[in-house]
C-alpha cells in the first residue's frame, strides 16, 4: 500500500511536468482507472483524445486504442505502458485478404471496428465502436457492406439493417466464451437479476439478455434500471465503475474468464514508469495516418 501511494504521488508531479492527460478503458486494471483523469470505452477515449489539449496522451488500454488516439491527435505524444497489450481479434484481419475481398465486392462499404490495427483502417470507409455500430450503419446509402473484424458484432448490427453484410470472420477471444450454458446457469442462480450483454458475445448469448450494449451502455443501463441486482456479460474491469455508480446494486460476472489479459498487462507501476521514460511512444507512418484519421473521422461525425 505504501508503494502504491509513492507511486501515484510520482504520477502525479510528472503528470503537471509533462502536461499529460491518462486514458483509461474500463477494463484496464483498478489501479489505473483509480487514478486515471478520463475512463470511458472505446468511442469515449477516442473523441478525448481528439480533443484534448494536453501535449502527451497517455493510453492505458490495448495498441490500436493509443494508435487510435496517435491517429486522431498526430501532433500529440502518445505513450503507453506496455507495448505488448494487444487486441487479438484486431489480428485476425490482414491487409491482403481485406483487398481480396474489396475486389470482390467494389461497390461495398468498408465498416471496421475501431479494434483494428491503423494498416487496416487506411483501407477502411468508416470506422465504427459497439456503442454507435448501428448509427454508423444506418448512416451509409449503399446496399452492400463489408464488415470486420467482428463477426459477433456484425451479426448484432445486422437485425438492425437490410444492406447486405458481408462478415469478416474475427471475433474476440474473451466475450466469445461466454456460452448459453454459462448464462443459464447464473440466471438459475440469480433469478432475480438481469442480464446485461456486450455485443462482442456469441448471437445466442446476446439473444439471451435484457439489455445489449457497449460498456457505456452497460453503465448506463444498470445505473438507470430500478433492478438492484445484474449478472454482467462483459470483461470484469467494467466492475470498477459499475460498483462505483451503484454501490447497493450487485453485479455478477457470468463467468471468472471474463477477463481480458492483454487489457491486464498494464499496471501502475508499467503506468509511471511509461511517463517518467516517455516510451514506449505510438508511432504511426503518416501515408498509413492520414488514410486511418478519414476512416475515424467520419466515425466520430455520425450523430
Ligand atoms: P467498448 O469499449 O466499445 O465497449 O468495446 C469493448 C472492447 O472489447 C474493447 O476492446
Ligand atoms: Fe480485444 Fe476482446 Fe480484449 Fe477487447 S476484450 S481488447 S476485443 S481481446
Amino acid at each position: 500500500a505504501e508503494r502504491n501511494q509513492q507511486l501515484k504521488e510520482r504520477l502525479l508531479e510528472l503528470k503537471k511536468e509533462r502536461n499529460a492527460i491518462i486514458l483509461a478503458h474500463y477494463y484496464q486494471r483498478d489501479e489505473i482507472q483509480e487514478v486515471a483523469d478520463f475512463r470511458g470505452d472505446s468511442f469515449l477515449l477516442a473523441q478525448k483524445a481528439a480533443e484534448t489539449d494536453a501535449d502527451v496522451i497517455v493510453f492505458c488500454g490495448v495498441h490500436f486504442m493509443g494508435e487510435s488516439a496517435k491517429i486522431l491527435a498526430p501532433d500529440k505524444t502518445v505513450i503507453i505502458p506496455d507495448e505488448r497489450a494487444g487486441c487479438p481479434m484486431a489480428d485476425m484481419v490482414n491487409v491482403e485478404g481485406l483487398r481480396e475481398l474489396k475486389q470482390k465486392h467494389p461497390n461495398a462499404t468498408v465498416v471496421t471496428y475501431i479494434n483494428s490495427s491503423a494498416e487496416i483502417k487506411a483501407e477502411t470507409d468508416i470506422c465504427c465502436t459497439s456503442a454507435n455500430a448501428v448509427k454508423v450503419i444506418q448512416s451509409l446509402d449503399t446496399d452492400e457492406i463489408i464488415w470486420v473484424p467482428d463477426k459477433n458484432l456484425g451479426h448484432y448490427v445486422s437485425q438492425f439493417t437490410d444492406k447486405n453484410m458481408i462478415l469478416w470472420e474475427g471475433y474476440c477471444n474473451t466475450h466469445d466464451m461466454l456460452t448459453v450454458k454459462d448464462v443459464e446457469e447464473m440466471k438459475a442462480k440469480y433469478p432475480d437479476a438481469e442480464f446485461v450483454v456486450h455485443p462482442e458475445c456469441r448471437p445466442e448469448v446476446v439473444e439471451m439478455a435484457d439489455f445489449v450494449g457497449s460498456t457505456t451502455g452497460i453503465l448506463k443501463y444498470c445505473k438507470e434500471s430500478d433492478c438492484q441486482e445484474f449478472i454482467v456479460g462483459t470483461e470484469d474491469g467494467t466492475g470498477y465503475q459499475l460498483r462505483l455508480d451503484s454501490p447497493d446494486k450487485k453485479f455478477h460476472f457470468a463467468t471468472k474468464f471474463l477477463v481480458c489479459p492483454n487489457m491486464k498487462v498494464n499496471n501502475l507501476k508499467k503506468l509511471v514508469r511509461c511517463l517518467e521514460d516517455m516510451k514506449p511512444q505510438i508511432y504511426v507512418p503518416p501515408h498509413i495516418s492520414e488514410k486511418a484519421k478519414l476512416s475515424l473521422e467520419r466515425m466520430l461525425q455520425v450523430k
